[in-house]
This record gives structure tokens, C-alpha cells and sequence, in this order.
């Protein structure tokens, strides 16, 4: 079975409640038209009881950045699963390059923090990519990969999630992998995805993220084994994120 596809956004540490108005036009746009993606927005734990809020009754889901392995405890300035639940996310991105490198997050954490959000009933969105040295020494695929083994629990299985192919060097720097380096890339994590988890590596959509815009979304969407995209700086704007929706037609 082909994954429904899905356009998730990662405002990262942007936004404030003003910014709520792009959310609610993004709802509205697709309360007008429709899309065959699932939609969600990430925004910073702060705005996420909030945007679930504004967003009630749109099929717009809203979606944590990061959580904590424990459900509860001593964990000054950390948020859990649960919490991420409790204040109407029900989806998390987890193991994001920024997460990996700016706070040492190993695929063995990722792992914890993925049966965290599984336990809490979130969905994860789970972040891989190499970085340019390792592109360019050729190990691109081995990295992906090795990330893939080492990032995802067996509990994925029979369980709803995604993978989102972020090569660091793309991430808000504007440049991108060819179309065949994307396909190359998703190829063997679908191969991972299904030797490692059968029938849910299967339907689970892998996303690409790294430098998505209006001008390059469609050709990328439309790639093989491309199931929708994790969007940064474009996710921000409603002008630029309906675009990227649309994109998939
Ligand atoms: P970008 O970020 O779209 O701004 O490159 C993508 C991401 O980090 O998820």
C-alpha cells in the first residue's frame, strides 16, 4: 500500500501567538480545496496548546519538535511525550540534525525518545541525513542507513510513523540534493524500513526535508519513494507553505 503522503512544518524556535494567523489561513486553505496529504505544523512547545486550539475541527494536526525519554520527573526546561499529548500534539519530530548536533542526541536516545512518544500515543517523525564531509567521502547512503537501523525500535512495528531524509547540509542553506540523489536516498531506507519492519516499513511515508520552497516542491514530491516533505523556513509564511501543499496536486 502507497503511504498517504504528508506536508509537516518545523517552525523550529519561531513564532509567536501572533503567528497563529498563519495556521488558521493554512486550515482555511484546506478547508477550501482539500489535499490528499495529511498536514501538520510543529510549532515550539510553547504555541502548541494554542494552535491545537485554533486548528480544532481542521484536519491540520499539530506536532511537537523533540520530547524527553521519561514520562515525568527532575528534568528542569525538558517536555515528555505525555505533555507534548496532553497539550493536543500527536505527532513529534524526533532526532532532528539541530537535535542531534547542537545537544549530542545519539541514535540510542532517539530510539528511547521514539518508544517515549509511541507509549504516549504520538506519531514520530523520525529525522536522518549526512552531513556534506560525509556526503562528499561517499558514505551518504551508509550513513542514512545506519542511522535508520540504529534510530528506529522494534516497537515501530505494526505502528503508524514517518521518516524524514534531511541531508544537514540542506537544511535551511537553500541548496539541495539532485532528484536522483533524493531517490537514491529514500530507496535504501525503504529497503531498511521494509527488511526491518515488514508490512508498517512499508506504509510509512518517508519525507525529504532540507531547503523545500514553492519553486522546487513539486518536483521533489513527485520523486519515487518521495512520501512528503518537513519543511522549515517555508512552513513559516502561509504564502509559502499553501504552495508546497498544493505542490503534490
Ligand atoms: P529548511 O529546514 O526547510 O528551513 O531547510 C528543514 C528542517 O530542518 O526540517
Amino acid at each position: 500500500m502507497k503511504p498517504r503522503p504528508m506536508i509537516a512544518g518545523n517552525w523550529k524556535m519561531n513564532g509567536l501567538a501572533a503567528s497563529l494567523v498563519e495556521a488558521r489561513a493554512i486550515a482555511d486553505a484546506l478547508a477550501q480545496a482539500g489535499s490528499s496529504a495529511e498536514v501538520a505544523l510543529c510549532p515550539p512547545a510553547t504555541l502548541i496548546g494554542q494552535m491545537a486550539e485554533a486548528l480544532r475541527g481542521s484536519p491540520v494536526l499539530v506536532g511537537g519538535q523533540d520530547c524527553r525519554a521519561e514520562a515525568s520527573g527532575a528534568f528542569t526546561g525538558d517536555i515528555s511525550a505525555e505533555q507534548l499529548k496532553d497539550a493536543g500534539a500527536s505527532l513529534v519530530i524526533l532526532g532532528h540534525s539541530e537535535r542531534r548536533a547542537g545537544h549530542g542526541e545519539t541514535d540510542e536516545l532517539v530510539v528511547a525518545k521514539v518508544e517515549a512518544a509511541l507509549r504516549a500515543g504520538l506519531r514520530p517523525i523520525v529525522c536522518v541525513g549526512e552531513t556534506l564531509e560525509e556526503r562528499e567521502a561517499g558514505w551518504a547512503i551508509a550513513v542514512v542507513t545506519g542511522q535508520v537501523e540504529d534510530s528506529l525500535p522494534k516497537a515501530l512495528d505494526g505502528k503508524a510513523f514517518a521518516v524524514a531524509y534531511e541531508p544537514v547540509w540542506a537544511i535551511g542553506s537553500g541548496l539541495t540534493p539532485t532528484t536522483e540523489q533524493i531517490v537514491e536516498v529514500h530507496t535504501a531506507i525503504r529497503g531498511v524500513l521494509k527488511r526491518r519492519l515488514g508490512a508498517s516499513g512499508e506504509a510509512a511515508p518517508i519525507l525529504y526535508g532540507g531547503s523545500v520552497k514553492p519553486s522546487n516542491a513539486a518536483e521533489i514530491l513527485h520523486a519515487d519513494e518521495v512520501g512528503g516533505a518537513l519543511v522549515g523556513g517555508a512552513s513559516l509564511k502561509s504564502a509559502d507553505f499553501i504552495p508546497i501543499i498544493r505542490a503534490l496536486g
